[in-house]
């Protein structure tokens, strides 16, 4: 569980570093998402990704299990908490049950038609590669799907405040004066994180994606073209 929960927490810090690009530039953004696009190195990575995801979820509901188990019907003899024990701790399995949900209904927004569109063929409305188009189409003056992310971003704050020292303590690097130094770096690392998913999100609520929208559909474009040429030197064909 820790490792794999240590490797999402990398994936979160290079999907954060990708979308605050997005409230710079869309067409820095786009760029990158063409580079990525529906290339087998991308389609690997998200096998990978979801590997860890599955492993992550398989071990807490195991674990989770064991507990109540253990316990049997009176999960807990005595019901305060006491001061010293978080309440994140003692609800981490809801709390990534809200965040997979959550992540689902992203997977649809974004993954499906953007990497599956592109590998299905499906034409839709928007570009598949074009990321921009696609913030601003959820995000922009959708006040809906800006408060349901935050909620979102809210769950995922609590999970990593725990998360993170967690991971770190089941691998052994702790001790008693560093185990409280862990939990402080753990409410930073998730702030960080939560914080800035947060704030980005509302920039797209208000204003959208950086820059001017035709610049982000050149950039998709000039990318698109580029590799297109390349597979024609190459004798291929290219859409
Ligand atoms: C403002 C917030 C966010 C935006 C605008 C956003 C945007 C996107 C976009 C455009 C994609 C498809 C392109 C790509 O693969 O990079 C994507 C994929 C994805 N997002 Fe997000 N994302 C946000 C937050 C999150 C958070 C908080 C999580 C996890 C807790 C997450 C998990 C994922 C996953 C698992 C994928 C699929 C990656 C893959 O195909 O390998 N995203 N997101």
């Amino acid at each position: 569980m820790s490792l794999s929960g240590l490797f999402l927490i990398l994936f979160l810090l290079f999907h954060l570093s990708m979308n605050v690009t997005a409230a710079f530039s869309g067409a820095a953004y786009n760029t990158v998402c063409s580079l990525l696009g529906a290339n087998w190195y991308a389609v690997v990575g998200t096998f990978v990704l979801a590997a860890f995801v599955i492993i992550h979820f398989v071990y807490a509901f195991m674990l989770t299990l064991q507990n109540r188990k253990a316990r049997g019907n009176d999960r807990y003899l005595i019901s305060a908490r006491p001061k010293n024990v978080e309440w994140a701790s003692q609800n981490m399995f809801v709390l990534g049950l809200i965040v997979l949900l959550f992540i689902i209904l992203h997977l649809y927004q974004f993954w499906y038609h953007m990497m599956f569109a592109e590998l299905a063929g499906v034409e839709g409305s928007i570009n598949p590669q074009d990321g921009a188009q696609f913030i601003n189409y959820y995000f922009k003056g959708n006040i809906i799907v800006t408060v349901l992310y935050l909620i979102w971003f809210t769950a995922l704050w609590f999970h990593l405040t725990h998360g993170f020292w967690s991971a770190i303590q089941t691998l052994g690097w702790n001790n008693t004066i560093w185990i409280k130094r862990w939990q402080c770096v753990s409410q930073i690392v998730a702030t960080i994180i939560c914080g800035l998913f947060a704030v980005i999100t509302i920039v797209f609520f208000v204003k959208g994606v950086g820059g001017d929208l035709s610049q982000c559909q050149d950039a998709c474009h000039s990318v698109c073209q580029s590799a297109c040429d390349a597979a024609q030197q190459m004798g291929g064909g290219c859409k």
